[in-house]
């Protein structure tokens, strides 16, 4: 038996993304579940309007994006506590550091193991009730830590967890259950 749930935001994994932006002279983080990539160099936010983000997004047309992980979940969920409209001291109260990025006006939060540099390309203010910003890659950091011998983000390296929107839960991710194009094969092949 299944049970209807309703019109509800309900899927699983939701990611943890970490949106940094400037503020005028200060830095600015916040949590985002409801988005990623959408295009081979595009991201898609989905963001309450509100958000003194948007209004940095607005300003700077720059964000990066960055995996939460683990050993920064405290700070990570923080950062979607507070809001830089209230706490104007909210990223130096985390505890941790930011670079400016080199390519465009964003921060990078120094502690995040993988960063995408993003530019805005487009922001729709009102759609379907929240403000949609379209972004455009311009390059990934990845700390070589989580690097594996070709070069390419092993991500049990990654320690990063996604969010559960059913019952706001975190939970751990990297366990390797397979390999993606290929588990399936032996069904192709009528195996
Ligand atoms: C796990 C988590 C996921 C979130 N996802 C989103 C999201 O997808 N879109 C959004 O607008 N806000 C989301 N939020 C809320 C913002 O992160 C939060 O309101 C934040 O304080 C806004 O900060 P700012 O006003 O400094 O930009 C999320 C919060 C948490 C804890």
């Amino acid at each position: 038996m299944k049970k209807n749930l309703g019109v509800q935001p309900y899927l699983f994994p939701m990611p943890v993304l970490m949106i940094a932006t400037y503020n005028d002279d200060t830095v600015d983080v916040m949590p985002m579940a409801w988005g990623g990539i959408c295009a081979e160099n595009m991201v898609s936010l989905n963001l309450e309007a509100d958000h003194k983000t948007c209004a940095n997004l607005k300003k700077r047309m720059a964000f990066t994006i960055s995996v939460a992980d683990i050993p920064h979940l405290k700070e990570s969920d923080y950062f979607g506590i507070a809001s830089a409209n209230r706490f104007a001291d909210k990223f130096a109260r985390s505890g941790l550091t930011a670079v400016k990025s080199e390519l465009v006006d964003a921060p990078i939060v120094t502690e995040y193991p993988v960063t995408l540099e993003c530019t805005v390309a487009e922001i729709k203010e009102e759609c379907y009730g929240g403000y949609h910003v379209l972004g455009e890659i311009k390059s990934v950091l990845a700390d070589e830590s989580t690097l594996d011998e070709k070069g390419k983000v092993d991500v049990s390296k990654l320690n990063a967890f996604v969010f559960d929107q059913f019952r706001n839960g975190y939970y751990a991710i990297g366990e390797k259950v397979g390999q993606a194009w290929n588990a399936g094969a032996p069904l192709v092949k009528g195996k």
